[in-house]
């Protein structure tokens, strides 16, 4: 058999420590299938007394992940530390240009200096691995890079951030407000240490940025990818949308259109009785369209200790056997720098209102939506226990129309003299 493949941790937590127990429980395993024993010989992280629930007695301890990036016996840095800058880009930069090949789970370093460690990594010759970054244990990268590699894709779309998922499920499940499920999730320790990552929609807008670029043979462009959270989803809506057949998901979804790279990574209603609206809890889904295959729909645990390491070690066993794919996909510098799509493709909009229950009422709102070209295409008007007297509460779901039209209807909804409150408007994404 072959010398070893050693390995540099640099990240005891999580998901670190689940490298070192995949390391240890399945070296044999992992030995036959790349073809060489793969060890650990290092290991960094910041607080050397923590208690981790491991055996790293036989790895040599290193204060800094900057001298264990640069050791003569390690061939592969392993960085599960996180963070876009700070000790995990120097220390990802540090290795490449020590001529060690790199694995990361972290979507963030990827998402903000994906293309630049690429084009380093292709510089020295070395591997820039990161299945684990995107959906967890799901083997998405593969997939898009090899598995799809005759594809051209058209679609990718998917719930990639287990958290939020969560919190909306519970919403729908339980009748509870966001801000109690959001506490729930909290005490659970599914929030990331900055919560903003996750409710506020950036995770999963990271994860979906890599993916585009290897979709569409693009830099990753983390900056064009329209962001919104789901601090502003209210139980109402879950509900409302669950009676007229819909569920509400973070979505992301990246296209090429004739108008540019469209990425958005926005609340969205989908079908109900479609794989994404069936998706409950903290699982991810990721679904791939391609020109040959049809649609993909890959579905399974998108963060955890152990979903989040098997990915980690599926590329160090691929680095073992020897195979070499580009970072994402194509050579780094014939990545195109991606055109971004100043808007949305049309879609189906939901749109939820309260109006004062007098004749004429909702012929003003009509009116409104027909002046911006907006047809309708259903609607209900309902007095729920609790609604004021005075108030109905207005459902409309309309035909394809552009966002900027619903916006502009929407707006103009103010000046009728009938609208209490703000109206909602969310997307109906066609799946
Ligand atoms: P974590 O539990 O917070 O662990 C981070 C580890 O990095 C800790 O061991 C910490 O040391 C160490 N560390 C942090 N800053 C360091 C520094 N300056 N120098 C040396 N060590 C440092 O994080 P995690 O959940 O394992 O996540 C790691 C990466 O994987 C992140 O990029 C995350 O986004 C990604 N990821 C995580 C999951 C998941 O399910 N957790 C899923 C997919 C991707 P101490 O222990 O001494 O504090
Ligand atoms: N915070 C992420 C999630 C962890 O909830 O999906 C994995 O990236």
């Amino acid at each position: 058999m072959s010398a070893p493949l050693r390995l540099g941790l640099a990240g005891l937590g999580t998901v670190g420590i689940g490298v070192v127990r995949i390391v240890q429980a399945q070296a044999d395993l992992i030995a036959t299938r790349s073809g060489r024993p793969v060890t650990i010989t290092a290991v960094s992280a910041r607080d050397r007394t923590k208690n981790r629930d491991a055996d790293l007695s036989a790895y040599t301890w290193e204060t800094d992940p900057v001298a264990l990036a640069t050791r003569e016996d390690i061939d592969v840095f392993i960085e599960v530390m996180g963070g876009h800058d700070g000790p995990a880009r120097h220390a990802t930069e540090v290795a490449i240009a020590s001529g060690k090949h790199v694995v990361t789970a972290n979507k963030a370093l990827l998402a903000h200096h994906g293309q630049v460690l690429a084009e380093a990594a292709e510089r020295q010759g070395v591997a820039l691995r990161f299945e684990a970054a995107v959906a967890g244990g799901i083997p998405v990268i593969k997939a898009l890079t090899e598995g799809l590699a005759a594809n051209r894709i058209k679609r990718v779309m998917g719930v990639m951030n287990g958290t939020c998922n969560y919190i909306l499920t519970r919403m729908q499940s339980a009748g509870l407000p966001y801000e109690t499920v959001f506490e729930e999730a909290r005490q659970l320790g599914y929030l990331e240490a900055d919560p903003n990552l996750d409710v506020g929609g950036i995770d999963a807008g990271h994860k979906l940025s890599i993916l585009a670029a290897i979709a569409f043979g693009t830099r990753v462009s983390f900056d064009a990818v329209e962001l919104e959270g789901i601090g502003n989803v209210s139980v109402d809506d879950i509900r409302l949308a669950e009676d007229m057949g819909y569920r509400i998901k973070l979505l992301g979804v990246a296209q090429m259109t004739g108008r540019g790279l469209e990425q958005r990574m926005t609340p969205c209603l989908v079908p109900a009785d479609s794989p994404l609206g069936q998706l409950q809890g903290g699982t991810n889904m990721v679904v791939l369209e391609g020109d040959s295959v049809g649609q993909i729909v890959l579905r399974g645990p998108g963060a955890g200790m152990g979903p989040t390491a098997s990915a980690v070690m599926a590329d160090v066993i691929d680095i073992a056997r020897g195979i070499r794919v580009p970072t994402f996909g194509i050579p780094a510098s014939d990545l195109a720098q991606p055109k971004a799509a100043t808007s949305a493709t049309p879609a189906p909009y939901y749109l939820r209102m309260t109006l004062l229950d007098k004749p004429g009422a909702l012929a003003k709102i009509a009116t409104s939506l027909g002046d911006a070209g907006i047809s309708i295409d259903q609607m209900r008007q309902l007095h729920r226990p609790g609604d004021r007297a005075e108030d109905a509460v207005v459902l409309i779901v309309t035909h394809k129309a552009a966002p900027a039209d619903i916006t502009h209807a929407t707006a103009s909804f103010a000046t009728t003299g009938v609208l209490v409150g703000k109206p909602v408007a969310i997307r109906i994404e066609e799946v």
